[in-house]
């Protein structure tokens, strides 16, 4: 099939010749469904759309951060129809009839918010939010209607779906020419297509090697406990014809020890000013026994993943997940601890790519002054 046959994971779809407005839904890759089967889930309110997220049916920092451009969209049809305030039974206050466009930006914030929370840890998903609020914002300052505002937004969230593609095949160009020829390349979770848009940032280094003939191998971490690798890294790696193999967490390092892997290549939720890195969590032990076997680590994101708020990563929020993620058995409930990511410290990592370039994790910012 190959990676250009890969389903794009998130897309707004509007009736034709419309502003995007009208009929929009956000179609989704219902990612729980995978690998079993390929599903979209043709989303129609902001409220569902927090679900989808919360219960991982669309999920990776680029694709979450598309998630919250969309979802603002969404949110600002169901403002303009009225149906928001129907369904939560709250009162924005907002009438499209006769208010303009600040009225419909103050009560789109809210809910904005109330999106960006869902999930803590990816900067992309509070990221995406802004990117749209502030087309919408720009669009009050023109003083146009609250409509016409909205379609900025909507045009905002697609561009953003755009240079997600052009960022990823970017971070692939750069991350393949660190790789030897006849790679061997190790990954932790699934920062593949289904990840953002489209191509994938650590699978997009995959892709582009492969396509470049100097790919041997990848292998996938199955990623305990919600399995993204096992589910759909192998998927999409398969689909893509890429050659793979599965492996648990706790073979990574036997795998290192046996000369089997060249490079380790991840993808992040938020990189902090010094390079420290957070992703699904089983990164930071792979970073370990990487350094330990003398094995280079790379992360690969977009610059749209770096918080330059954050000095290092000690004040990156982690989310946690249900235990029953981690054990599901009925009448049995231990203890059980499952943060959903760890921190991997900038010393790790050999080195960030992203769609400027390849950049010493201590000099993550200067990607940010281009
Ligand atoms: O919980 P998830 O599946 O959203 O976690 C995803 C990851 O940790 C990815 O590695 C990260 O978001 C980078 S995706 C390009």
């Amino acid at each position: 099939m190959g990676v250009e046959a890969l389903p794009r994971t998130i897309a707004w779809v509007a009736q034709d010749g419309a502003d995007g407005v009208d009929g929009a839904v956000v179609r989704l890759v219902e990612q729980r469904e995978l690998p079993a089967r390929l599903v979209f889930w043709d989303v129609r309110c902001v409220e569902e759309l927090e679900d989808a997220i919360a219960s991982l049916a669309v999920r990776g920092a680029p694709a979450l951060g598309l998630a919250g451009a969309f979802g603002v969209c969404l949110a600002g049809v169901e403002l303009l129809s009225g149906a928001g305030d129907r369904r939560h039974g709250s009162e924005s206050g907002f009438d499209a009839a006769s208010h303009g466009a600040e009225a419909f930006l103050g009560a789109l914030e809210p809910l904005a918010r109330h999106l960006a929370a869902v999930r803590p840890t990816a900067v992309n998903l509070a990221w995406g939010v802004e990117q749209a609020l502030g087309a919408v914002r720009a669009a009050v300052v023109q003083g146009v209607s609250a409509r016409t505002a909205l379609a900025h937004a909507i045009a905002q969230a697609q561009e953003l779906a755009r240079e997600d593609e052009v960022a990823n095949r970017a971070i692939g160009a750069y991350g393949a020419a660190l790789l030897p020829d006849g790679a061997r390349v190790l990954t932790h979770c699934n920062a593949g297509s289904l990840a953002c848009g489209f191509y994938g940032t650590a699978l997009g280094v995959v892709y582009a090697a492969f396509e470049q003939g100097k790919l041997a191998h990848v292998y996938a971490d199955e990623t305990r406990p919600v399995g993204q690798g096992a589910r759909l890294t192998m998927w999409e790696l398969t689909q893509a014809g890429v050659p793979c193999t599965l492996q648990c967490d706790g073979m990574a390092a036997s795998l290192m020890a046996a000369g089997k892997v060249d490079a380790v290549v991840v993808g992040a939720d938020r990189i902090a000013a010094n390079g420290d890195t957070a992703n699904k969590i089983g990164t930071y032990p792979l970073a370990i026994s990487a350094a330990y076997h003398g094995i280079p680590f790379y992360v690969a994101a977009p610059t749209s993943t770096v918080d330059a708020s954050l000095p290092d990563g000690s004040g990156i929020p982690i989310e946690y997940r249900d235990a029953r993620e981690v054990i599901d058995v009925e009448g049995f409930s231990p203890d059980v601890f499952n943060p959903s990511f760890d921190v991997t410290p900038a010393a790790l990592i050999a080195g960030i790519v992203t769609e400027r370039g390849v950049y010493e994790p201590g000099e993550i910012l200067q990607a940010l002054s281009l």
